[in-house]
């Protein structure tokens, strides 16, 4: 068998029935809103690995600085043979765990970005001979059903990307997540933490603008998946603090009043002048709070790590 394998575990045509689904839920919402997921086009993959090497976006370096710290600890403490990924995109981060979990076997990508985990893995196959890949095209907030390979499994779920998924979304994912592990399987989890509001705001509204490009990508992959015309420069990138739920919020703002049509939904969109759309939201943790979330989903935390400026936590937990 090949060292890489691909599973689509929607069928071609779910993602396009889906994006409708949420695009007449979100934009007949008041205030409207459009789910994160659909940023991750090819090009918006791209531009999110721009948006890792931004001077001001610190989480992966943040993380990469923890990963390479504690590789050897996380291996030595779960003994992972399979290495399961949720939203891994390019997987950069990831060599760093995999070249210290030495007895692994299968790495198992898993991503709605067909592009992302194609690239990644046809990398990572030439780099590690005898490393299996087994990229599964899947949203991890459906129930997912694993390749079948050998324990301990560790769960990963780096990049902050957790916060994400809005809180009563978080609970059920963490939840679902428990529910793939078996005793002595473990979660690696990537949690970015509450820090001073200015720096926040600067790694979600960077001045060369890439950020701003990303949330708008959104636009550009409605308007070529449901035909509809937007128009990306008729809005502006926005990305604030909301203090009470500790989570930085990104909105696209109509900059005048103005019609968007869907035809494939038959839908025509009003605008007014400010009004704003909400793309994402990325919350912010401390360490009681991830404590707590896991442990409602039956997870015990037993490890945490943050880079030396406290800015980013890996937490490692088990099955309870
Ligand atoms: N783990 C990488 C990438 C983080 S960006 C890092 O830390 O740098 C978030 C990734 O999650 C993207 O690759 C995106 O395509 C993927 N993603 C977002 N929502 C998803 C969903 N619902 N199901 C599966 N993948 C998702
Ligand atoms: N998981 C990333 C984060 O919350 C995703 C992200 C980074 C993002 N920058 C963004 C999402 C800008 C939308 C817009 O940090």
């Amino acid at each position: 068998m090949s060292p890489f394998q691909v599973t689509r575990t929607l069928p071609e045509d779910a993602t396009d029935a889906a994006l409708r689904v949420d695009v007449l839920r979100g934009l007949t919402a008041q205030p409207k809103t459009l789910p994160p997921k659909w940023f991750y086009d090819a090009h918006g993959s791209e531009l999110f690995d721009r948006i890792t090497e931004l001077p001001e976006y610190y989480p992966t370096r943040a993380e990469r600085e923890i990963l390479l710290a504690r590789s050897g600890e996380i291996a030595a403490a779960t003994g992972a043979r399979t290495l399961v990924e949720l939203g891994s995109g390019s997987s950069d981060k990831t060599r760093h765990l995999l070249d210290a979990l030495i007895g692994m076997h299968t790495y198992v990508p898993v991503d709605v970005s067909e592009s992302a985990l194609t690239g990644a893995g046809q990398a990572l196959i030439a780099e590690r001979p005898g490393l299996n890949v087994h990229a599964l095209i899947a949203d991890f907030t459906d129930t997912l059903t694993l390749p079948d390979t050998p324990g301990p499994r560790l769960l990963a779920f780096l990049g902050g990307t957790i916060g994400n998924l809005l809180p009563v979304e978080r609970a059920a994912f963490l939840a679902s997540v428990r529910s793939l592990l078996f005793p002595g399987d473990a979660l690696l989890l990537g949690t970015d933490l509450v820090k001073d509001e200015q720096v926040l705001v600067r790694a979600y509204d960077d001045a060369a603008g890439v950020t701003a490009a990303f949330n708008k990508n959104v636009l550009a992959v409605v308007n070529r998946e449901l035909g509809a015309d937007f128009e990306p420069a008729a809005f502006d990138h926005v990305a604030l603090w909301d203090a009470e739920n500790e989570w930085i919020e990104m909105r696209l703002r109509s900059l005048t009043a103005q019609t968007v049509k869907i035809p494939v939904l038959d839908l025509a969109v009003d605008f007014a002048a400010e009004e704003e759309l909400r793309t994402e939201v990325s919350a912010k943790f401390r360490k009681e709070g991830v404590r707590s979330e896991l442990a409602a989903a039956g997870l015990e935390l037993t490890h945490w790590w943050t880079d030396t400026e406290g800015r980013f936590a890996l937490s490692l937990s088990t099955v309870r």
